[in-house]
């Protein structure tokens, strides 16, 4: 099985440079379903999740080519089935955006629902209360949600929680209703945004993306386009607090600085230096850490998913730290193997109490999620000896070549896949 090697201990220098967003490009590769013209998408990552997408995609008669590693085209025009019951596909949260584009198009859609409940369980009701509010009867059965219409008609939507998938699904559907559609507290995160942008630039007429009321009037049809997808904000943000938790020198590059507002002001907060410039930010962490309190919030908040990034800086940082997480209710999993490297780290609820530790230890461990296993990793790079995690699957859903890039920035890391490699990889090191 694949694994990580990592010898820690020596603090990142150099640049990194940050493709494109995973959250955006899920939904804007579904939405480009709704049009039979072609659709490029340039600066698509090309990590797990969206890779499952694309499959999914090609099952149901979707022309998907990969021209070059981050630009894909699409072309739906010969979609023989609306039908989506791909083993794979109900293993990532996004198949759901299939629906609401699949709806949008042709007012049917049958997809396997989302499984795993890896940071707790995530409810899909506000997504089925916005497509039955523009007319569609929406079932689940057999682990499917099926969703069918004559026709969709335009609706004032209030959503009760703030939410990125619900915002976009329901933008998507909305884009192709007849008449005026009013999401009220919609979600204001840069991906959103970008669908938003992507939808118009296939014809659809949205206005108010990024504030809590997203204003769309309906239109009957969406022409080809050529579109790249924003920088990823969650990559970017991870790259930064390596800087931090490592003591380095990093310069994240190809992002869009004003996305990573948030992350820059906690990295001042904790003593670093974030320096921004047009397209990239450069942070320096020669200070020791200092304790600061953080709570996710929905954008322009803190980010839920650098969460686990966040606690792990702050658990080398001096003093006592409070991260409080109001997204999601079980996403502290992996301060268990936090602990087991030597952090002070007491949990209740959706509270850690954080004692900043001095340094942490090598460890064995495995990776529980996308974001806990990513920031597991910037833990052993900065722990004293050797490290292993596995069940990487995980963090290569969401980061493309991370352990390349961590490497080009002078990280001690590498692709394991035997005990042996695990022991050559040490007699190298040493
Ligand atoms: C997206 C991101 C994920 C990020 C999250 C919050 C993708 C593929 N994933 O997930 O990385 O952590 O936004 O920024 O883009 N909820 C309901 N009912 C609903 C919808 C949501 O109760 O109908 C709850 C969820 O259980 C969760 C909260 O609302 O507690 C936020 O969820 P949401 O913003 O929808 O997150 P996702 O779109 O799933």
């Amino acid at each position: 099985m694949e694994q990580y090697a990592i010898k820690g201990g020596t603090p990142l220098v150099g640049e990194v440079e940050i493709g494109g967003a995973k959250n955006a490009a899920l939904p804007i590769l579904a939405a480009a379903i709704m049009t039979d013209d072609t659709v490029h998408v340039d600066n698509v990552p090309d990590v797990r999740d969206v890779n499952v997408l694309l499959d999914a995609m090609q099952s149901i008669g979707v022309i998907v080519k990969r021209e070059e590693r981050h630009k894909v085209t699409i072309n739906a025009a010969g979609i023989s089935s609306l039908v989506v019951d791909d083993d794979n596909i109900r293993r990532i949260r996004a198949s759901y955006y299939l629906i609401g584009a699949m709806l949008g198009k042709y007012k049917n859609a049958e997809v396997t629902l989302p499984g795993g409940c890896d940071i707790g369980c995530r409810g899909i009701d506000q997504h089925i209360k916005g497509f039955r509010a523009l007319g569609a009867n929406v079932s689940l059965e057999h682990g499917m949600i099926i969703t069918k219409t004559e026709k969709l008609s335009g609706a004032h939507i209030y959503m009760d929680l703030v939410s990125v998938g619900a915002t976009i699904n329901v933008m998507m559907a909305a884009s192709m209703a007849e008449g005026k559609t009013i999401i009220e507290n919609a979600a204001k995160e840069p991906h959103v945004v970008d669908v938003a942008n992507f939808l118009n630039s296939m014809g659809a007429n949205i206005k108010g993306a990024g504030t809590d009321v997203i204003r769309i009037k309906g239109v009957s049809k969406f022409h080809g386009t050529d579109y790249t997808i924003i920088p990823d904000q969650i990559e970017a943000g991870t790259f930064m607090f390596a800087a931090a938790i490592t003591h380095g020198d990093v310069t994240v590059k190809n992002v869009i600085p004003k996305h990573l507002e948030s992350i820059s002001a906690k990295l001042n907060e904790i003593g670093c230096e974030v320096m921004e410039e047009d397209d990239c930010v450069r942070v320096v962490a020669s200070k020791p850490l200092h304790h600061t309190h953080v709570k996710t919030l929905p954008y322009p908040g803190f980010p839920t998913d650098m969460q686990p990034q966040i606690t792990v800086a702050l658990g080398l940082a001096s003093g006592t730290s409070i991260v409080t997480e109001s997204i999601f209710e079980n996403r502290f999993k992996y301060v268990d193997e936090l602990t087991r490297m030597g952090a002070d780290i007491k949990v209740e609820s959706s509270t850690a109490i954080i004692d900043g530790v001095k340094r942490y230890t090598g460890a064995d461990i495995t990776a529980p999620d996308l974001r806990a296993g990513a920031a597991l990793v910037l833990a052993m790079l900065a722990a004293d000896g050797f490290s292993t995690i596995d069940e990487i699957k995980y963090i290569q859903r969401g980061y493309e070549d991370f352990h390349l890039k961590l490497k080009k920035l002078g990280a001690e890391i590498e692709l394991v896949e035997s005990e042996k490699d695990v022991t050559r990889f040490k007699m190298k090191i040493v």
